[in-house]
């Protein structure tokens, strides 16, 4: 767990495997009242992916495609993801996805749903969730893809312009990698090109990262080096 004052929610999940405890979860989490922002959204949008993942990337929030569809990067935000992974040498199928908070938080503007950022106790509610998800992957390495995600795991220590693209030992269990968040790929006026570049840079530096973690664990425990135990 990656912080002391937060129970998490794998830890009141006594039996099965990760697998059915990971779907445990997620069902628990389709009734989440912990913050407001289940009223007005469509669903919860828990993680996915490989429950034994090495590589588990946080994004912010579910927005309008991910709320409909109750997955995670579906979206415009999510095709960038794909493509960039793609160019990085990442199997996303491999990987575990998820966001820091698990409802989509918009406002109206006519008809149209207009993405909000989530507030500090929003983040902070939603912990719960992401610590559940942490403790029962144990990935080799956390992606914080933008400062919403960088903020739910390390609060205020780090900044993404400052500290992205390189591995932030940052406690004892995890090691930590910032990146921007892929919508800022989208949004991005000048150099997108350069941007999109330094994006698909900073994504190979974690597969690179636990490619290497991956053969560390093999030496070590005779395994597959897939994630942790
Ligand atoms: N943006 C996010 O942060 N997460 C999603 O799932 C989609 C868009």
């Amino acid at each position: 767990m990656l912080d002391t004052e937060t129970i998490s929610a794998a830890d009141q999940l006594h039996d099965g495997t990760r697998e059915e405890k990971l779907r445990k979860l997620s069902r628990q989490a389709e009734h989440c009242t912990r913050c407001d922002l289940y009223e007005n959204a469509t669903q919860t949008v828990f993680g996915e992916g490989m429950t034994d993942a090495s590589l588990f990337f946080i994004g912010e929030q579910p927005g309008d495609k991910e709320d409909i569809a109750g997955a995670p990067f579906v979206g415009p935000a999510g095709n960038i993801f794909n493509k960039c992974l793609e160019e990085a040498g990442i199997d996303r199928s491999e990987c575990y996805v998820t966001n820091a908070v698990k409802h989509f938080k918009f406002r109206l503007r006519g008809k149209r749903r207009m993405h909000q950022r989530p507030n500090a106790g929003e983040v902070q509610a939603c912990r719960w969730w992401l610590n559940g998800e942490l403790d029962l992957v144990r990935p080799h390495l956390i992606v914080a893809l933008g400062a919403t995600a960088a903020n739910s795991i390390a609060p205020r220590k780090f900044k993404v312009m400052r500290d992205r693209g390189t591995i932030l030992p940052f406690d004892e269990e995890y090691a930590l990698l910032l990146t921007v968040h892929p919508s800022y790929l989208l949004r991005v006026r000048d150099d997108m090109a350069l941007q999109r570049e330094l994006f698909v840079r900073d994504l190979r530096t974690a597969a690179q990262f636990v490619h290497e973690a991956a053969k560390e664990s093999r030496r070590n425990t005779g395994t597959n080096g897939a994630g942790r135990r």
